[in-house]
Order: structure tokens, then sequence, then C-alpha cells
């Protein structure tokens, strides 16, 4: 069976991008079945709509309360049946109605070794605490910011001549390669949760 995925981007869809290669081989066993955005204009759409891929845009700003965002999104999602869905660069926070329909299976690729470096600026704040090696980390969603269990964790070393940007882009190499190697395995095999340990076979 091929695993269906939901992608949900907000920015270039690099990560969306290594995945929708992936899937290009049967023998992932996984298929992008449609792209999510929280906004207007994303390389992320742009790429699901050159391979043909449904996509939809669901912006916070357009409902009355952050909850009927939530289960707006919720339902988009829903529409398409994913096995999985992975927050690809996608910077909002899910709320309960997404959690209660997709939490076990809702993932996020974060640009830091957590719990080190939460947040939206994950590789500037490892380059300015000095720390010489820093990562990417791949976890299951939960209700707070990055502190879901950890699925998997790939170490990038920080350079003395690193700018934020050549580091940022060091480690977007890196957890390219470790989304597809997880997602992969994943829809292969399956994963299991038992409170914050994550096994992936
Ligand atoms: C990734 O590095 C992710 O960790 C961070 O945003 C980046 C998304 O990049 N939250 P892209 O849109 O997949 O190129």
């Amino acid at each position: 069976m091929t695993a269906r995925l939901v992608v949900l981007v907000s920015g270039s869809g690099s990560n969306l991008q290594a995945l929708l290669d992936a899937c290009a081989d049967p023998a992932f066993g996984a298929q992008v079945v449609a792209v999510g955005a929280d906004r207007d204009d994303t390389g992320g759409v742009a790429r699901a709509q050159d391979a043909g891929i449904p996509s939809f845009v669901c912006r916070v700003k357009d409902f009355g309360t952050r909850s009927e965002w939530d289960m707006a999104l919720t339902a988009s999602v829903a529409e398409f049946k994913p096995d999985l869905v992975i927050s690809a660069g996608f910077l909002k926070l899910a709320g309960d109605e997404f959690l209660g329909q997709f939490g076990g299976r809702y993932v996020n690729t974060h640009n830091a070794l957590l719990p080190a470096f939460p947040g939206i600026h994950g590789p500037r704040d490892a380059l300015d605490y000095g720390v010489k090696i820093t990562g990417a980390t791949l976890f299951i969603v939960d209700e707070g910011v990055d502190t879901g269990a950890i699925i998997a964790q790939v170490a990038v070393p920080v350079l003395d001549d690193d700018t934020v940007e050549s580091l940022t882009e060091r480690i977007k190499v890196a957890e390219r390669a470790q989304l597809v190697d997880y997602v992969g395995r994943m829809a292969r095999e399956g994963w299991t949760i038992n409170g914050r340990k994550v096994t992936v076979p």
C-alpha cells in the first residue's frame, strides 16, 4: 500500500521538493496527495502545481478566530485522507482540532538539535550561542513549540566562518535527506510511539 502524504508549507518548499522527488520512485512507498499553505504565493504551492498535485491555502486572517482556522485547516487536510501529515517549514502551530485528528501522525522538521534552539530562528540562535554542532530534528508534533517526541536527529558541524545563511543552507541539506529517509521508512514500515520514545523500524 502506498502511504498518502499531505505536506504543509509556508515557504520555498525545498523539503517538499525532496519528498516529491523521492515519491517519483514507486519503491519509496509514499505519494504526496496534497500540499497546503498558510499564506498566498509560496514556493511550496508553486512546486505542487508544477507537479500536478492538488493544493490549498488556509489563512488565519480569513477566519474570525484561531479555532475556526484550525477547524478549516483540519477539514482541508482530512479531505485528502492522509496517513501522514508533514509540516515542512509550516510556520503555524496546529490547534486542538488538528492534533485531535492527526496527532501521532503529524510530523515536523526543525533546523536545530532539539530541545536546543526551538522556534523560527534555530540556525541563528545556534550560531549566536556558539555551539560547535547543531543539526536538524524530525519529531511528532504536540501542543508545544518544537517539544514533541523525537523521531530522528542529524548533526551538522558549525564552521568558524559560518554565517546564518551558510549554516542554514548546510543544515537544510542534511535535513532534507533525513526527512526523506524517515518518511519513507515510516510509510513502508510504520512507527511506534511509547511516551517520548519513537521507534521507526
Ligand atoms: C526548514 O529548514 C525548516 O526546518 C524550517 O524552515 C525550513 C523550510 O524550508 N522550519 P523549505 O521551505 O522546505 O525550503
